[in-house]
């Protein structure tokens, strides 16, 4: 018989409103600006209880991209139950299940987002208590983007995207579309791509103002590797959105809209184009 869900999470898709890349660093990180915020819908984690063998994590993943993951340690979902674990010297394990619904290195922080869900559920199943201080230092061990995803709202993000001030949005709620030409790709690569030129800080300090003339430096390299990703630009921007710029490291494009209805006949004609690409409709948070 199935066993009950006890607990969820959701796994918020993240965005980058903007993303200024400012410098290489020694460390093989990249100093950035950017604006993170996240969009309404995602992935979601649920505790089923423990497994039967005393402190065992064991993940199983279902929903669209479910296969394209590994379940084992490599997992940032299990990496963040095990950090916890160890921390917090508990003896207790989970029986985890993640519903996969973001494509994987697709610049929406998939991973990310499902390993700080992962350190929010479990320190509330296990009774750890930590505070989200405590569970931004583990956070911060685990990827560059898993402070901002812990941290959930609209923020300014520098240093290699873990240095952290929340922002007010005054975009917060507005219709979006995210679109993926379907292909992943590698973050690192697209980093390394990167030219070197500094392009200049984000520009002002107010979330519309960032988000209308802000850019994401990494679309460049993207798209020499990844050609479909001005493809997906292209068809987002023929609607004419408030903004539509590639997220994070890309594949995944975001558009944002003044009403629902443009949204939505946005993604209709999107598909009706490109039946395979990956599109969701939602809203900013
Ligand atoms: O931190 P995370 O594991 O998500 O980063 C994946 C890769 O992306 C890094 O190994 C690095 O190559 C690149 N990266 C970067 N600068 C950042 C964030 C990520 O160069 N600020």
């Amino acid at each position: 018989m199935p066993r009950a869900v006890i607990d969820s999470e959701p796994a918020f898709a993240k965005v980058n409103l903007a993303l200024h890349v400012r410098a290489r660093r020694d460390d093989g990180f990249h100093d950035l600006d950017t604006l993170f915020a996240f969009a309404d819908d995602g992935d979601q984690l649920s505790v089923l209880g423990e497994t039967g063998a005393r402190g065992e994590i064991r993940l199983t993943m279902r929903g669209p991209f479910a296969n394209e993951l590994s379940d084992g340690p490599d997992n940032l979902v299990v990496r963040a139950a095990l950090l916890l674990q160890e921390r917090s010297g508990t003896s207790q394990g989970a029986l985890l299940v993640l519903d996969k619904k973001l494509p994987v290195a697709s610049g929406l922080g998939g991973g990310s987002t499902d390993a700080a869900a992962a350190l929010r559920l479990l320190n509330r199943y296990w009774k750890v208590g930590y505070p989200i201080e405590s569970l931004t230092v583990l956070a911060r061990e685990l990827g560059s983007d898993v402070p901002a995803c812990l941290l959930g709202g609209t923020a300014l993000g520098s240093g290699r995207g873990d240095i952290l001030n929340p922002i007010h949005n005054e975009l917060k709620g507005a219709p979006m579309l995210l679109v993926n030409p379907g292909i992943a790709v590698s973050t690192g690569s697209v980093f390394a791509a990167w030219d070197g030129v500094d392009r200049g800080p984000l520009p002002g300090d107010t979330a519309s103002i960032i988000v209308k003339q802000g850019r994401n430096d990494l679309a460049g390299p993207a798209i020499a590797i990844c050609p479909l990703i001005a493809d997906s630009l292209a068809s987002l921007a023929v609607h004419r959105p408030i903004v539509s710029r590639m997220s994070g490291s890309g594949a995944t494009c975001f558009a944002l809209f003044t009403s629902k209805f443009t949204r939505d006949a946005a993604r209709e004609a999107i598909i009706g184009a490109h039946p395979d690409w990956w599109t969701m409709a939602c809203r900013l948070l």
